[in-house]
């Protein structure tokens, strides 16, 4: 079909299927700026304006734009109310300005959207209302109003705008709030994200999904799909390699199970990709998948984790070719026990004692990008992917042994990465794809659609827990015991390591001679769990932090102050069961500023109100530390080099919409003495810098940051054995020649030796309607133990994104498997992630201190108030109604049938 309008100011035919929506056909078209979130009008990312009104262009067939004015975010500036910009910039619409001023943006991916939806106000000032159709992930909401306030108020953020253009201060870059370097390509739409660069001849990928959680394929028939104009292949499990491997991406080598094949011929859950087919459009491809007939013999499955540990449940690993699993016949992938002391003594020597079964929810990511690779062979022989990852060097290690390629013949890199939070940190699309364009020599893509994403993409584990303790009569801890069976669904990817994690994060924290702690992973026939933002501490924390809420109200003490009692302090040994951890330590510490500050907050706010008619009120708090990645496993490097007009400063550590591009060229910035804008960054490349693990565990700037400063500090060493900086670039390299001084530094395999802890505290207010179960949340105020701020913006921005994440954890979001293993709910409408409407504004304090090991004291941040707030809400609803429920989240039904239970009606 063709349908013929005008886009941003050009006359433009757009050709595409029929049923085709407008987004699809305008990206197909070049026009790049409206992002595909959900396809079901659901996200907003897709709003550009159609004959002056924004609208969500993938709920528009294109046919119906015909003859249409449409503009997109790359064409709004042009219309009126642009704004005159500097010179060197782009000219900006007011509401461009805005975001670019107030940093409204994180991985950026939403941004488009917001401004389209924004612009398009009359009467500017009710947010909420305003942006009822669109979803941020990533920046917990605090910066896009602090935009949409100055666009209200026709009044920029002048003083963010000043910093645009601000040159280095006497202090330095660090621990000032430099702007994103990609802020510009951002608010104006330029080509950012892996769909976004199209490629010739572009070849794409639809997979046919298993309509069964536990099934055998018997027989595939591919002719009507391989009969489908425009089908090019179709390939299942008899046309791959049978290569174990684990889709998760761990250095130095995955101790995950490797129990994943490129295609299988056993189905393990609804979801999992049976055949793919590529087609010369996503449309076409999608087609075909559906006409490929496959018969099955269907098998019993298994759901419940509790279950699949029973001798007689369906057994969902029985291969013999897959290892690493700690136990296929009980459905076990890992086992972790820590033993110190004594439980029973430890009760028995308390005052007060207090035990809780507890369930966490199977959470999704629902990052706005989709999972999204296109991968060709290169002119000079290379299997080149360009991938929405954190990852690029770890993926490119796993796909040298699926596709059993020289590692040398492969790269892997990202553009920019529209949000990951864990659920990238995994060979999800891209091992097909690299295998289909090494097949057919030409370039592919696979892009999820936003089902895909909630059927088979990855899930935060759920987990069933039980944690007991008691406490002496001073409020010290006698007894600390943490038990949970985690939910790792069909495949064990990640299964191990939360285990690991979830248990240090959460039990470390306190003081306390007797402490157990046992987790167990395990295999169902449900959507697999994966990384989340937390990786198994938001669960178990939140259990922990249940707990010393109970145990602070049998003492009637506050429970911070509780808290404070026991928590542990620099010189204290962090044990892990008998053995005290090395790998881990407390460098700076402000945790007991943290505590004072909330408590200040509630003090000075005086009583509750009253339970009335209507509402019930109540308080929680709770606290959380992560470490700052992990010593001697994660392992980055950088490599600075100065060229004619400045250092570029590369480093394969991946910007997953962290601003780490930002903060890492501050750092070397910094340590080299220079003006920011002298440093170049190639980041998020397996061509353009040393080994990195990649972006998760809250690493980047601890790790990546360290290497960065390390090779900076080298590189400053040699510009002064060279004369100095003075004068201009070539003139210094120039003298270099001259000196026999190398300008070019590396940094490589650099991984500290212990990782500091940061630590968070929360506080929580929220109101319970008596009659509708609805928890209002009224106030969250959050102390952050932070280390030096590199950049105080991205700081922030990170712990109140990482919160409202976990108000979605506590509050709304669960995804839900039905009887035979579907998830019930993958839509954005069904499945509920905080909107602008559902939150207050957040407090967010950070206490800096230096970190002695961390870059210019700098440790993490990232998933500090991720696995904190959870405990904060569900105590503050516990507060309220005088009974805890041990089931997150805490949805209006959830907390409706306990209220009536309670009331006896
Ligand atoms: Fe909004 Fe990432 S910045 S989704």
């Amino acid at each position: 079909m063709r349908t013929q309008l005008t886009v941003d100011g050009a006359v433009t035919t757009l050709e595409h299927d029929p049923g085709t929506s407008l987004v699809s056909a305008l990206r197909a078209a070049g026009f790049i700026g409206p992002k595909r979130g959900c396809e079901s009008g659901d996200c907003g990312c897709c709003t550009v304006w159609v004959d002056g009104k924004a609208l969500q262009s993938c709920l528009l067939p294109a046919y119906r734009a015909a003859g249409a004015t449409v503009v997109t975010i790359a064409g709004l500036a042009a219309t009126p109310n642009a704004s005159a910009a500097p010179a060197g910039t782009p000219p900006l619409h007011p509401a461009q300005k805005a975001f670019l001023d107030a940093e409204g943006y994180q991985c950026g991916y939403c941004t488009a959207g917001m401004i389209m939806t924004l612009a398009a106000v009359e009467r500017p000032g009710d947010a909420a209302t305003a942006l009822r159709g669109n979803i941020c992930r990533c920046t917990g909401w605090s910066a896009i109003l602090r935009a949409e306030r100055a666009l209200a108020a026709a009044m920029p953020d002048t003083a963010a705008a000043a910093k645009r253009t601000a040159l280095r201060t006497d202090q330095g870059w660090v621990g000032e709030s430099v702007p994103n370097r990609h802020g510009i390509d951002l608010v104006t739409g330029m080509p950012s994200y892996t769909a976004d660069f199209p490629e010739a001849e572009l070849l794409h990928i639809a997979a046919l999904r298993s309509p069964h959680a536990h099934a055998r394929v018997l027989r595939v028939d591919d002719s009507a799909a391989r009969a489908i104009d425009g089908v090019v292949a179709v390939y299942w499990h008899e046309h791959v390699q049978r290569i174990p491997y684990t889709t998760a991406c761990h250095p130095p080598e995955p101790r995950d199970p490797h129990d994943t094949y490129l295609l299988d011929d056993v189905m393990r859950f609804v979801g999992q990709r049976v055949a793919i087919v590529v087609a010369t459009s996503k449309a076409i491809a999608r087609r075909a998948a559906a006409a490929v007939q496959v018969e099955y013999s269907v098998m019993p499955s298994v759901h419940d984790p509790q279950r699949a540990l029973e001798p007689n449940a369906p057994c969902v690993h029985p291969e013999r070719d897959s290892f690493q699993i700690a136990d296929p016949q009980r459905n076990l992938i890992g086992t972790l026990e820590h033993t110190r002391g004594s439980i029973d003594a430890g009760l028995a020597a308390a005052a007060v004692s207090a035990e809780l079964t507890l369930r966490t929810p199977r959470q999704q990511h629902t990052h706005l990008e989709p999972h999204v690779a296109t991968a060709w062979i290169a002119a000079d022989g290379i299997l080149t992917i360009r991938a929405s990852t954190q990852v690029p060097y770890l993926a490119r290690r796993t796909l040298a042994r699926v596709l059993e390629r020289p590692i040398e013949s492969i790269r892997v890199f990202k553009p920019r990465v529209g949000g990951g939070f864990g659920n990238k940190q995994e060979v999800t699309v891209e091992d097909l794809c690299a295998f289909a364009a090494l097949q057919l020599g030409k370039p592919v893509q696979w892009e999820f659609d936003r089902h895909e994403e909630f059927t088979a993409g990855n899930v935060r584990h759920p987990m069933n827990l039980t944690v007991r303790g008691g406490a002496d009569a001073d409020g010290k801890l006698t007894a600390l015991e943490l038990e949970f069976t985690a939910d790792g669904g069909a495949y064990g990817n990640h299964s191990l390591d939360v285990l690991h994690c979830g248990i240090f994060e959460a039990i470390s924290v306190y003081n306390c001679p007797n402490k157990h702690s046992l987790g167990r992973s395990v295999y169902t026939n449900n959507v697999p769990s994966g990384a989340f933002r937390g990786y198994g501490a938001s669960q178990t924390t939140y259990a922990v932090e249940s707990l010393m809420d109970e145990l602070a109200r049998r003492l009637d003490l506050d429970p911070l102050e509780f808290r404070r009692r026991n928590l542990v302090r620099p010189g204290d040994a962090l044990y892990v069961g008998k053995r005290q951890d090395r790998d881990r330590q407390i460098g700076s510490y402000q945790v007991d500023q943290c505590i004072d500050h909330v408590q200040a907050a509630f003090t000075d706010a005086g009583e509750l109100p009253q339970h009335d008619e209507d509402w019930y009120h109540g308080r929680g708090s709770s606290v959380a530390a992560i470490a700052s990645g992990l010593a001697k496993i994660q392992v980055s490097g950088a490599r600075l080099r100065v060229e004619p007009d400045g250092v570029v400063l590369g480093t394969a550590t991946a910007d997953i919409g962290t601003a780490s591009d930002t903060t890492l060229a501050q750092i070397a910035a910094n340590a080299l003495e220079l003006p920011f804008d002298a440093i170049r960054i190639e980041t998020g490349d397996t061509a353009s810098g040393p080994e990195d693990s990649g972006a998760w565990a809250s690493a980047t700037a601890y790790i990546a940051g360290k290497a960065v400063e390390l090779a900076a500090r080298e590189l400053g060493a040699r510009i002064a054995a060279a004369g100095g900086w003075s004068g201009s670039w070539p003139e210094l390299l120039q003298r270099a020649t001259e000196r026999k001084v190398l300008l070019e530094v590396e940094v490589s395999d650099f991984a500290h030796d212990r990782v500091s802890l940061s630590f968070a505290v929360i506080g929580a207010q929220v109101r319970v309607h008596r009659r509708t179960g609805r928890v209002v949340l009224e106030r969250m105020v959050q102390a952050i133990d932070a280390g030096t701020l590199l950049n105080p913006r991205v700081a922030l921005g990170q712990a109140e994104g990482g919160s409202v994440q976990s108000v979605g954890m506590a509050l709304s979001e669960e995804l839900i498997i039905d009887a035979v293993g579907r998830v019930a709910n993958p839509t954005f409408r069904d499945y509920r992630v905080p909107a602008v409407a559902d939150l207050p504004p957040l407090e967010t304090r950070l206490f800096q201190s230096p970190d002695p090991d961390g870059p210019f004291g700098a440790k993490a941040i990232g998933e500090l108030t991720t696995n904190a707030v959870p405990a904060a809400i569900a105590n503050a609803v516990r507060d309220a109604i005088g009974q805890r429920i041990g089931r997150l989240p805490l949805t209006a039904e959830r907390v409706w049938h306990t209220l009536q239970a309670k009331t006896g009606q």
